[in-house]
């Protein structure tokens, strides 16, 4: 039977508005199949939240004249990356009357910028790279209380870079799996590159879809040989992947997308096929871990979810962490078994939560799960700023505030 005949039988019997709620889904449900419309469901990369502004102009979204460059990285394939580099506050302090005194808006070339050499010839720059969520750009909702989050315990230091990947905002191009991975590698490594920032001065930064390219960079140059393992990297509101977060994503914390279905394992197996861009974060963070296990280098990870958080469950976080941990051991450990440990050696800080942490002899591995803070507001929260302070003091135990 044909949608038009189901529709048609159903509207017969009378039940309007329930047949076009199930025709709607059914729809959607066709449309889910289609790589473009799915695409623009995972990445969101049409909404841009940042209409009627100008991203050249950072001042309009409450930074300080000049605190962010916007310029260009170019990535493979002559694909240009929109991004801003921004400056911590107490560096932006001590070269105040300089940095506005320079041009506004966009700079085609960074290198001519002091912001640039403050990052490029202090030897002993932090950089945070920042990978962006879902939909929005550079700019949009918690983002820039993020950035100023992770440059927080060391504003004299701690620079921030994001950028858009393809197909958001100002950068051209259609988002995939593929390619946003491409982007996110080819902005790390401008930095390590062209600004010279040797990885264990930097933390490579994720919330939401922007955790799944992190893990990816962060897998990538841990299968390096040589291996490049960064100071630590930061997860905040994590999935596991895309086929597990489709079965509970629901649109705005209320609407189930695929969740209805899963009472139909075998039309819910059938349509998971259909997944174009799975993002394996699980399988990726076991493998970092182990590699980097077995190359003896030292690893630093942490994850932060809100209990709150009603876009994707900090449940997804709870089996990260257990991938995690599996790959650490050897001969592997059990969900359960984990779940043992945690009642023995997990952290209760009451109303802010619960601490879990797995060190080995290489490394430390880090759950940290909220009460509070949601999906995106959690990214402005002081255990941002403590995750990154924790990992670049623990690859240079020097890098502390002197007195
Ligand atoms: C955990 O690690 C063990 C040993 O490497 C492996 O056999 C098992 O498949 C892993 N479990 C998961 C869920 O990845």
């Amino acid at each position: 039977m044909s949608l038009n005949d189901f529709v048609g039988t159903v509207l017969k019997y009378g039940f309007t508005s329930l047949a076009a709620a199930a025709g709607l889904y059914a729809v959607l449900l066709g449309l889910l199949t289609t790589a473009t419309f799915q695409s623009h469901v995972v990445y969101l990369h049409a909404i841009q939240m940042t209409w009627f502004r100008d991203l050249d102009v950072p001042e309009t979204f409450g930074f300080l004249k000049n605190q962010v460059t916007p310029f260009v990285i170019k990535a493979a394939d002559d694909q240009h990356l929109y991004a801003w580099h921004v400056l911590p506050i107490e560096l932006y302090r001590k070269h105040e009357l300089a940095l506005a005194a320079e041009q506004t808006g966009f700079v085609p070339d960074i290198t001519s910028r002091l912001a640039f050499k403050l990052l490029r010839d202090d030897p002993e720059t932090r950089l945070v790279i920042h990978m962006h969520g879902a939909g929005g750009t550079v700019a949009s909702g918690h983002r820039v209380p993020n950035y100023r989050a992770l440059s927080a315990g060391h504003p004299g230091r701690i620079h921030v870079l994001t950028f858009d990947y393809r197909g958001f905002g100002r950068s051209k191009g259609k988002p995939s799996e593929v390619g946003l991975i491409e982007d996110a590698l080819a902005v790390t490594e401008w930095a390590m590159d062209v600004v010279g920032i040797p990885a264990s001065r930097i933390v490579i930064f994720g919330q939401s879809m922007g955790t799944a390219a992190a893990v990816a960079v962060s897998h990538h140059f841990a299968s390096q040989s040589p291996p490049t393992v960064f100071a630590g990297t930061v997860l905040v509101a994590p999935f596991v992947n895309v086929p597990t977060l489709v079965s509970t994503y629901r649109v705005a914390g209320t609407l189930p997308i695929l969740s209805p279905l899963r009472r139909f394992p075998a039309l819910f197996g059938y349509l998971l096929r259909f997944i174009r861009d799975q993002w394996l974060t699980n399988e990726r963070i076991t493998q970092m871990v182990r590699m980097n296990e077995v190359n003896e280098e030292k690893y630093r990870l942490t994850i932060i979810h809100a209990e709150d958080d009603w876009d994707i469950p900090s449940h997804h976080s709870e089996l990260l962490f257990w991938h995690a941990v599996n790959g650490s051991i050897p001969v592997g450990i059990t969900y359960e078994d984990l779940e043992y440990k945690k009642a023995e050696s997990q952290v209760n800080l009451g109303a802010a939560g619960t601490i879990m942490e797995w060190r080995t002899d290489y490394g430390v591995i880090r759950e940290e799960i909220l009460k509070s803070g949601l999906h995106d507001v959690v990214m402005g929260y002081p255990v941002v700023t403590m995750a990154v302070m924790r990992h670049f003091e623990a690859a240079d135990p020097s890098f502390t505030i002197e007195p």
